[in-house]
């Protein structure tokens, strides 16, 4: 599939009035991935996209109002159009996925309550103790080895508000799962645990940053996913390419009370349909696209575990994140390997004392596959 960044960019990029600085260093930038292979390779996540021609434009040219008082029509089109495409109620813009996630934590939640999350989640592991710091709960983790808690292990966790004991009062899941390579938790397994936490009255929060790449890895609609879960936040800004923003989805009234908790977290922004615009360019362009970016995972996965020197499974890799594990001769590890592929020019991140990450996106071309091999092995020689 042709890259969105291709060929249309001058056209798009005089129209959206960028300078002649900004359209030689787009234009360089562009023929630098489709010439050669640059001196940086940056595998680091899918986020470190650049906005498209296309959004650049949108950026330029959309209509804004202030989103606090409600009234920015680029902010309210992008919201209508992410519910619509999900099958929610409503759905509300934040600036990153973080917020995205504590404010549904906080939204659902009330101090002194436990909240259920996958052991490796993002939500226990990257965002600072956010659950016990802004919302006053604790968490009870469920073990995800494979990329999904057992309906048997989550069972054991809810818990009875007593007279000591807190009460459940969330249960969260991942899809895809980001430590876990990217993995697509099966629908089924979503359909049980939604049953299970249902049946006790407690609400379920998927934190579907990639929840695209899961429905284009699975065939499985999103509006599919999301009819298991009480809310559901994804990201703009990983695969989808926009600079930032991730949406919120749920209930109208739920969304009523999210939108006044962003507030509390200090994430109202003004005429932020400048940021909005490129989100609505991200859901009507970037998401078929997903399939590309799934494709050269694979085929990096191929590439990596063809050289002999890495233990990777590639039939575990479905969307667009490759973990693999340094080899035993290696001295240094995960962190010293990073700092040895950076000086070759290759950025990575770790997942694990031995465990490397390599997220594939639009800004990468499959044609760089053996670069980054061989930068991978030198890297390696460098440590061992
Ligand atoms: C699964 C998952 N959830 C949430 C986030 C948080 O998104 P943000 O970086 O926009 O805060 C990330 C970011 O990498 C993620 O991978």
């Amino acid at each position: 599939m042709r890259h969105p960044n291709d060929g249309v960019f001058i056209a798009s990029a005089l129209l959206s009035h960028l300078s002649y600085n900004e359209l030689f260093n787009q234009f360089w930038f562009r023929m630098e991935i489709t010439m050669q292979t640059p001196d940086i390779i940056d595998l680091m996540s899918d986020t470190v996209t650049r906005p498209t021609p296309a959004m650049r434009e949108a950026m330029a040219t959309c209509e804004v109002g202030d989103d606090v008082f409600d009234s920015d029509p680029t902010v309210k089109k992008l919201q209508n159009l992410a519910a619509e495409m999900v099958g929610a109620e409503a759905a509300l813009w934040l600036p990153t996925g973080t917020m995205a996630n504590q404010v549904a934590v906080a939204t659902h939640t009330h101090p002194g309550q436990e909240v259920i999350a996958s052991k490796w989640s993002h939500i226990v592991m990257y965002e600072l103790g956010g659950v016990g710091w802004n919302s006053l709960c604790q968490l009870c983790t469920v073990p995800d080895n494979s990329g999904w808690p057992l309906s048997e292990d989550v069972v054991d966790c809810f818990k009875e508000e007593g007279d000591h004991t807190p009460g459940t009062g969330l249960l969260c899941l991942e899809n895809t799962h980001n430590r876990r390579g990217g993995r697509v938790m099966p629908i089924e397994i979503l359909a049980e645990n939604g049953r299970l936490a249902h049946e006790r009255k407690v609400p379920i929060h998927l934190d579907g940053a990639r929840i695209w790449n899961a429905s284009i890895a699975s065939g499985v609609p999103v509006p599919e996913y999301f009819s298991h879960v009480d809310s559901m936040m994804f990201c703009l800004s990983k695969g989808l390419a926009s600079p930032a923003g991730s949406i919120l989805l749920g209930q109208s009234d739920f969304i009523v009370r999210a939108r006044r908790m962003r507030k509390r977290f200090g994430g109202g922004l003004r005429q932020v349909g400048i940021l909005a615009a490129c989100g609505i360019v991200s859901l009507i362009e970037m998401i078929d696209r997903l399939a590309d970016d799934h494709r050269n995972a694979k085929e990096l996965a191929h590439a990596i575990l063809d050289s002999g020197a890495m233990a990777i499974d590639p039939d575990t890799v479905e969307t667009n994140i490759v973990i693999f594990t340094l080899p035993d001769r290696c001295k240094g590890d995960a962190v010293a390997f990073s700092e040895a592929a950076r000086e070759e020019g290759l950025l990575v991140t770790y997942m694990g004392r031995k465990l490397i990450r390599m997220v594939t996106h639009c800004d990468f071309n499959p044609a760089w596959i053996p670069a980054v091999v061989e930068r991978t092995l030198k890297a390696v020689g460098k440590i061992s």
